[in-house]
């Protein structure tokens, strides 16, 4: 079967060969005016003008409307139970963020039987979708014991396949760091190694240092995992410069950063990503998005979906902070959440709409692209088209 969507009155393809059609913002986003797109079998099999587009078997009006690919967030954390509302009350009248918080979620998610913590990702994946998130990569690291671990890696693989095991996330309580780690690089890598596609450190004071984290990516990539790295989110250090010495595809949060971590960044091609909820979430300073978009890095933005430093599962909201408070424009912001984010899961089959990607567009219930920022916490997703299916529709 297949769909037309026509009457797009503009479409973010973010296709690079239609860079050039379009001088300065509407050329990164590779943008299409008056465009239709034609979906068969779960794919994308034809962009352009909507008076050039081909006959299908449906055929959907968008009425004016913008459509743009289905956000990808490569960085979430939604495997847990319990709630750490309180917590966020308590920050928000002076108390400090600090990465123990981590074990309070680590009791509840351990007490939670399977069916309980997949209902709830199959909850926040939802939420997700509703909003237009149609990738997500989804990490464990709130078991921190090989049971737990590995069980939450099998519920994040029910949703995706981008599936992360961060049993260094913080050490467990009653446990030595040596003795954690070997834990991790051992029994723990062994039995999560099956349900993951990536492994993931917290490189941070109160959770793991370089050394440590240098251990963790070794083992993993000996166990055929490839690395991510949380790093430099609440202090300065040597966590983005090791992601860069690894050739690691992204580090996350780059909150703050040193000169050397810039060039670093832009001379190894790692990508930044850039989780603006969580310095909302906790009141910290946002990272500099211009700053490293003006030294060469690639930027990601990912919402970073936690209990703890940001609970928030909208994407929508990560542009507008990015546009609003970390200097990027709305079109660098979109593509952030999109192209950028499939870059830094290494996912070439999505964020980009273009003959041959999976067909997950989102249509949105406004004239452009821009209004995701200019209408910060407006619902302004009309429809979503995940692999070809119509997922959502308001
Ligand atoms: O990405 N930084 C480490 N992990 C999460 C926070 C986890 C929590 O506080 O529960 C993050 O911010
Ligand atoms: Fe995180």
């Amino acid at each position: 079967m297949t769909t037309v969507i026509t009457g797009i009155g503009e479409l973010v393809t973010n296709d690079p060969a239609r860079r050039e059609e379009l001088a300065g913002q509407g050329g990164l986003l590779g943008l299409v005016r008056d465009a239709a797109v034609v979906i068969e079998g779960g794919r994308v099999a034809w962009v352009g003008p909507a008076a050039d587009a081909p006959a299908a078997d449906v055929q959907v009006d968008a009425g004016g409307r913008a459509v743009v690919p289905g956000f990808v967030d490569s960085h979430s954390h939604l495997v847990f139970a319990g709630d750490r509302s309180a917590e966020f009350e308590a920050r928000m009248t002076g108390q400090p963020y600090t990465a123990g918080g981590i074990r309070t979620t680590v009791a509840a998610t351990r007490a939670a039987t399977d069916e309980q913590l997949t209902s709830h990702v199959a909850r926040l994946v939802g939420e997700m979708r509703a909003q237009g998130t149609t990738s997500v990569e989804i990490k464990s690291g709130y078991g921190l014991s090989v049971h737990d671990e590995a069980r939450s890696l099998a519920v994040a693989r029910q949703f995706t396949e981008d599936t992360t095991f961060l049993g260094a996330h913080v050490v467990p309580a009653g446990t030595s760091a040596e003795d954690y780690v070997d834990l991790v690089t051992g029994p723990m890598l062994a039995a999560a190694a099956p349900h993951a596609r990536w492994i993931d450190v917290f490189c941070e004071d109160g959770a793991f240092d370089v050394d440590q984290a240098r251990t963790v990516l070794a083992a993993g990539s000996g166990s055929g995992l490839r690395g991510r790295l949380h790093a430099n989110q609440l202090t300065y250090g040597g966590g983005v410069r090791l992601a860069c010495e690894f050739g690691l595809v992204a580090v996350d949060h780059c909150t703050f950063l040193s000169d050397d971590d810039v060039a670093a960044l832009a001379d190894s091609g790692t990508i930044a990503t850039l989780l603006p909820g969580v310095e909302f979430s906790t009141r910290q300073p946002y990272p500099d998005a211009r700053r490293l978009l003006d030294a060469g890095v690639r930027v990601a933005l990912a919402s970073d979906c936690n209990p703890g430093s940001c609970f928030t599962s909208s994407m929508a909201l990560c542009i507008a902070l990015a546009v609003r408070e970390m200097r990027m424009s709305p079109a660098e912001a979109l593509h952030a959440a999109t192209a950028t984010g499939a870059a830094a899961l290494d996912r070439d089959d999505v964020g980009v709409l273009a003959p041959g990607m999976a067909a997950d567009l989102v249509l949105l219930d406004a004239p452009s692209y821009v209004h995701l920022a200019y209408r910060p916490g407006v619902p302004l997703v009309a429809g979503v088209w995940q692999a070809g299916r119509p997922v959502v529709a308001r």
